[in-house]
């Protein structure tokens, strides 16, 4: 784990004002747990992500919002190790850091659900928590220290709707699921949880589990990336917002700077007009 240096007495959360245009001009990448710094990536002559600035800090759920192909998912697979990032640097507690594969984002405390979940459906749910760890931390454990380590994460998360941790996965309601996929995020040690569309194919109740269980992640000191497309649910669960549109970020800040409409008019336009919500263009 990279050194972490001092934290200033008043970042912890606190993002200046200039922050929110995501040019990061007056915050230092030694405030947040992950900052970017002019971070693009293109496929060919695609250009998904143009020299993007973000910050995301400790313990906080961070929304991340856009329009279709404003590229969203290319910007968390950046920060997963799926791809490498044409230019730009990343800093993991201000510290530089290259994160080009997904163990090395594993290996920095970075774990991301992708909307599939990567869930195995013939395995249960102790299985699913411990795969691909045998070999490492826990190689060594048995079936027992393993259940009761996965019975331990879901109680620790309040998961209470699973019967039992050895039923099959293909078992589990879509809500379930997911609490399964973020528990196993959790269980190992993870400092920042990436969740992509979480609740984009779940029911009332089965949202208000995973915004529950989102909340939980950031009061246990995790820090939490969500893209949604569900307004409500970002305006239920963020503290801070990043809007992408056509590969930029255009508009970062708390949420009290927001409400759906302003939010709405920068993800169409890119841009705000109204005073309460002012959104800054690069
Ligand atoms: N592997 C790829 N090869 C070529 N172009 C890609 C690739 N992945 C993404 N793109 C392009 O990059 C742009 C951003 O895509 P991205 O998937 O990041 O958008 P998004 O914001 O996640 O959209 P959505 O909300 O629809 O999931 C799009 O124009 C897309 O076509
Ligand atoms: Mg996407």
């Amino acid at each position: 784990m990279t050194s972490t240096p001092e934290p200033k007495s008043d970042s912890a959360g606190v993002v200046s004002d200039a922050s929110r245009s995501g040019s990061g001009v007056g915050s230092s990448p030694s405030d947040f747990l992950l900052s970017l710094r002019g971070v693009s990536k293109s496929f060919g002559a695609v250009q998904a992500m143009t020299n993007v600035d973000l910050d995301i800090p400790e313990g906080q759920v961070t929304a991340l919002i856009g329009d279709n192909g404003a590229g969203k998912s290319t910007l968390i697979k950046s920060i997963s190790g799926i791809w490498a990032p044409s230019s730009g640097t990343m800093y993991w507690h201000g510290k530089e850091v290259n994160i080009h594969t997904p163990r090395a984002a594993t290996e920095l405390g970075i774990a991301t659900v992708y909307q599939d979940l990567a869930l195995c459906d013939n395995l249960d749910i102790v299985q699913n928590m411990f795969l691909g760890m045998e070999d490492t931390k826990f190689g060594l454990l048995d079936e027992i220290t393993m259940e009761l380590a996965t019975v331990q994460t879901l109680k620790d998360l309040a998961v209470s709707t699973v019967k039992s941790v050895r039923q099959r996965v293909e078992s589990l309601s879509g809500g379930q699921r997911q609490a399964v996929a973020v528990a196993r995020a959790v269980m190992r040690e993870s400092k920042l949880v990436i969740l992509d569309e979480p609740t984009a194919a779940l029911g009332v109740s089965q949202t208000a589990q995973v915004l529950a269980l989102i909340k939980r992640l950031a009061s246990r000191g995790i820090s939490v990336l969500v893209i949604s497309h569900n307004l409500s649910d970002v305006f239920a669960v963020a503290d801070r917002i990043a809007v992408m549109y056509l590969g930029s970020i255009v508009s970062t800040g708390p949420i009290t700077d927001y409400d759906t409409t302003s939010a709405v008019e920068i993800i169409t336009t890119g841009t705000s007009l109204r005073a309460t919500s002012p959104a800054p263009v690069k």
